[in-house]
Parts: structure tokens; sequence; C-alpha cells
């Protein structure tokens, strides 16, 4: 893939339900799985936070690069709720680092009119993470080139499990049947809910797990793994994932033969 975007024609299929389905080149959403920067430091005989210290610079690159090309909105999962548990120091030093490029990449954000939001549990934070992710999300909430989503403090299951507690306390307060409850009306209750599900979700230094992120909005991703350790995440590795999701078949559980027909 060159430097110009070309999307090909969009083949709309209708399925029984009659749901629409777009299938494009180029992914409108990508989600990313930042893995690796653990054993790209421990091959450098360096403590794991100058891994996690150079994978910010994958992400820089990283975003102002689906921002040329034009990808609306980019998922990066930066902390699990699972990763609560890992050494104490290592927590620290990540929720520093949080602060620290939160504080200095609004500029970026503002400069290329991306609006930044924060999915997750967001009350387990520290205090200054929290602060500054309202602040760069009010600063840019008026942005609409890209949105830029970090999922901290992010589990697939929590995710789940509080959208299922807000339909039971609108179901006990009478306010909600629950045979009324769909995918949709159910998809409401997600922490973005007008974000589209991910077209392509990466995950980098050769993991092929989910690793609880996204379990409901991944349900048709193409997934592709990159063998690259994260902080070594370049703009060609990129362009590579994104040829190898423009050459995939998509069918949304339809035939072949209805999606030529459609
Ligand atoms: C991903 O890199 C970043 C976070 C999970 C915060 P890791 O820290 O998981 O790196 P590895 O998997 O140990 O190499
Ligand atoms: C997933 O990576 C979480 C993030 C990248 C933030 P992990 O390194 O925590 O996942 P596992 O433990 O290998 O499944
Ligand atoms: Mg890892």
């Amino acid at each position: 893939m060159g430097s110009e975007v070309t999307e090909s024609a969009v083949a709309v299929a209708e399925s029984g339900q009659g749901a629409r389905v777009s299938i494009k080149a180029v992914p409108r959403h990508v989600a990313i799985i930042m893995d690796g920067n653990g054993r790209w430091a421990k091959r450098r005989f360096l403590p794991r936070i100058e891994g996690h210290r150079n994978g910010a610079k994958s992400v820089r690159m990283l975003v102002e690069e689906c921002r040329r090309l034009g990808i609306r909105y980019l998922t990066l999962f930066a902390f699990s709720t699972e990763n609560w548990r890992r050494p104490q120091d290592e927590v620290g030093g990540l929720m520093s680092l949080f602060v620290q490029h939160l504080e200095s990449e609004l500029e970026l954000l503002l400069k290329n009119g991306i609006r930044l939001r924060a999915m997750g549990d967001t009350s387990r934070l520290p205090a200054a993470v929290r602060e500054m992710l309202r602040r760069n999300e009010e600063r840019t909430k008026d942005m609409t080139g890209m949105d830029l989503i970090l999922a901290v403090s992010y589990g697939g299951r929590d995710e789940l499990v509080q959208a299922a507690r807000k339909m039971a306390v609108a179901a006990k307060a009478g306010q909600l049947d629950p045979a009324s409850i769909t995918e949709e009306s159910f998809a409401q209750h997600l922490y973005l809910p007008d974000v589209p599900d991910p077209d392509l979700m990466i995950r980098t230094s050769d993991e092929t797990r989910i690793s609880n992120f996204l379990l409901w909005q991944l349900a048709y991703a193409e997934i592709v793994v990159s063998p690259v350790l994260w902080p070594d995440f370049s703009r060609d590795e990129f362009h590579r994932c994104l040829d190898v999701f423009a050459g995939r078949n998509r069918r949304f559980g339809l035939t072949q033969e209805q999606l030529q027909g459609a």
C-alpha cells in the first residue's frame, strides 16, 4: 500500500435480518493490543519500564499515521484490569508515564483534530491519571478528525458486567422490560455506545490471545498478529498489517455467493 489510500468500492450485503454490512479495504476502526514491551526491555537487559517508555514512541507514530490515512477510530489497549496485579513498581511507573504523555501530547491531539476518549474502570486509576484523562477529553471534545480511544483499567468482562448491572437496576425500578432487551439495546449500555465495532484488531509480539479486550465488540473483527514487539512497531509493519486486512474476505456469516450478488 502506498501513501495514498483508495477505498475500494463498498460492497453492501443485506442479511436475513436486514442488517447492512459494508466491506472496505481501509478499516474504519482499528484496535490494537500493544504487547511486548517487557520482552523488548529484557532483551536489552533493561528494566521493564524502559520497554513501556519506548512503547510510547510507537503510539505517537501510529496515532499520526492513522490520522493521515483517514482511519476514523483507533482504540489502544494500554492497561487491563488484570494488569493491576503486576508488581507495584511497574504499575506505578506505568501510571507516571500515562500522566506524562497525556500532559505532553495534548498539543499533538489538538493540532491533528483528534478527540481523546477513555474506556475502562477509571475509578481505580490514581487521581492524577483520572484528572489528566478528563482534562484531555474535555479539551478535545469538539475534534472530529479521529477518535483516539484509550482502554485503561479496561476489561471486556468488566464492561459486560457493568452493562448487565445497569440494566438490572433499570429493570428492578420498572423502567426496563427484560423481554425487550436486544443486542442493540444491550450494546447501548457498553462504555462507548456510539463507537462502531473494530474492523481490524492487531496484536503485537506474536501473541494470539484476546486477553479480555473488547469481548463484545470484536465479534467480527479481522485479527492480525504481528511478530514485532510493540516498541519496534513501525509504520512499515503497520502498513503490512493493513495489507493483510485488505486481502481478507469478510463474510459476516453470509455465503460468498450472497456477498457477490449484493
Ligand atoms: C504490554 O507489554 C504493555 C502492558 C501490558 C501494559 P507487556 O508489559 O505485557 O510486555 P511483555 O508481554 O511482558 O513482553
Ligand atoms: C494485554 O497484554 C493488555 C495490554 C496490552 C494492555 P498482557 O501482556 O497483559 O496480556 P497477557 O497477560 O499476555 O495475556
Ligand atoms: Mg504482555
